[in-house]
């Protein structure tokens, strides 16, 4: 696929594109998103929910590498957009709220898409997709589907709650997690003393009954987001627009994912949410196109004035100097974390021809990320205890993964497919040298590393750099 020019470039952007290393053996990206499912589902990363009652259409579960790398993308938006930061409180709140919740953010009245049905095969599709239904499997002489006229469809996912089953008792299940940290901001600015301009972030699940779940778990119906609504005064709304749109590249980029795959792309006016001024797309570039998996959304006041006016309850803020009272503009960043797994796993992946017709499949995912980072490997059983010493004191510091079974080029195979950045090989000269192979995933380079200094070495080498 031939790459457009990249939409927007800050010199420090360039920069690491510049000086990041080519891949030195041949080796092709990946192409068809099969490849990758396939890949996910045998090596446990991700997989259809309710498998073995053939799947449910949107839902998918993280296997034991695919939570691991969930964890850690999660525990990297939470160090660098929560920990780090003395203006952002971090929070967790329930996943259903106040029915009147979603009145106030405007998800009963206007979060909706335009949905067709065919009258002959009876599936539904979203009107704004047509071109995607391909052909009608239950028309004679025509390939036509029998579309009705379009209408809305509300994507908020109902419940009940308690015993009873009327209008009274009906709640959802959020539909995007920031609409409680607009209903906690008084509370949390309070309790944390903060002063505006600060922000609110939190991670967490959200809902939505997509028409059309697709492109494995691009568009599921239940997903996890990162949310960070910062509060400024209105005046510095661009600023901080700015401020966190790039701060947001920065961060994908330094996830790992290649610059040259990654794009902003700013919102037409008919394209914009209920509740946005304007809006910012962070984009990748997948196998099936450029798609979103990050918004920074300018909402003004919306949610504020919106939740002010439901409650009752005054959500302003007054100026300490000037006395000015007011409702704060809020900047959000709202990244996808299941997207964002995807993109990584689509970026990471690789096949690489060895030559003498070998190719190994591996997963260049950044070592920090990496679901594991160690994998200790005895050249034989025999060397199992000095081994499993190794593994145990590695284990205080890094994920590890023990395999003592089959060939070492097998495993270490697998630990590339796994996305391993490095194999720790203890074998017969280390009894007498004190040192270990220590492989790299992505040269396949060797070094022989003394034992006592093998922590010293990897911890770095696992971690994002300044
Ligand atoms: N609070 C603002 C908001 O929710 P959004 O653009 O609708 O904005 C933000 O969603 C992010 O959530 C998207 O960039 C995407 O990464 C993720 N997301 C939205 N719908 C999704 C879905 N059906 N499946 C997976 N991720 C989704």
């Amino acid at each position: 696929m031939t790459r457009p020019p990249r939409v927007i470039g800050e010199a420090d952007i360039l920069a690491r594109l510049m000086s990041s290393v080519a891949p030195t053996r041949d080796s092709r990206r990946l192409e068809r998103m099969e490849d990758l499912v396939s890949l996910c589902a045998r090596r446990g990363f991700i997989f259809p929910s309710s498998e073995i009652y053939g799947g449910i259409n949107g839902f998918w579960d993280y296997g034991p590498l695919g939570v691991e790398l969930k964890n850690n993308l999660k525990a990297t938006w939470w160090q660098r957009v929560v920990r780090e930061r003395p203006d952002v409180e971090g929070i967790d709140t329930a996943i259903i709220a106040h029915p009147r919740t979603w009145e106030a953010s405007g998800h009963v009245e206007h979060f909706s898409d335009p949905l067709v049905d065919c009258r002959a095969c009876k599936k539904r599709f979203r009107a704004d997709q047509l071109d995607e239904a391909g052909p009608c499997p239950s028309r004679e002489g025509t390939s036509d589907h029998d579309f009705t006229e379009a209408r809305q469809f509300n994507l908020m996912l109902q419940t009940q709650i308690g015993a009873s089953e009327d209008a009274a008792s009906m709640a959802y299940l959020r539909a995007e997690t920031c609409q409680s940290i607009f209903s906690d901001f008084k509370r949390v600015r309070e309790s944390s003393r903060q002063k505006i301009p600060f922000g609110i972030g939190q991670i967490g699940k959200a809902f939505r009954n997509e028409i059309n779940p697709r492109n494995f778990t691009f568009r599921s119906r239940e997903f996890e987001q990162a949310e960070l609504e910062f509060f400024c005064h209105p005046s510095e709304r661009e600023r901080w627009f700015d401020y966190w749109r790039r701060e947001r590249l920065r961060f994908h980029i330094d996830l790992g994912l290649d610059a040259s795959s990654l794009r902003m792309r700013e919102h037409g006016k008919d394209e914009l949410a209920h509740y946005c001024n304007a809006a910012i797309d962070v984009e990748y570039l997948f196998p099936f196109g450029w798609q979103e998996i990050e918004g920074i959304h300018d909402r003004g006041d919306w949610d504020l004035s919106r939740h002010s006016e439901f409650s009752g309850k005054d959500l302003g803020v007054t100026d300490p100097q000037s006395k000015e009272h007011y409702l704060p503009t809020v900047i959000e960043t709202s990244v996808g974390i299941d997207r964002t797994c995807l993109a990584l796993l689509c970026d990471a992946y690789a096949e690489e021809d060895l030559g003498d017709g070998e190719t190994r499949t591996l997963l260049r995912l950044h070592p920090a990320i990496a679901p594991i980072q160690v994998a200790v490997l005895p050249l034989s059983k025999k060397l199992a205890e000095p081994a499993r010493a190794i593994e145990a004191e590695l284990r205080r510091r890094f994920n590890v993964f023990y395999d003592e079974a089959g060939n070492i080029g097998r495993r270490y195979r697998r630990q590339d497919e796994a996305g391993t950045p490095f194999c720790v090989t203890y074998d017969f000269d280390t009894a007498r040298d004190g040192k270990v192979t220590v492989r790299d995933r992505d040269s396949m380079d060797q070094e022989r590393i003394g034992i006592p200094e093998l922590a010293i070495y990897l911890g770095p080498r696992c971690e994002f750099g300044e």
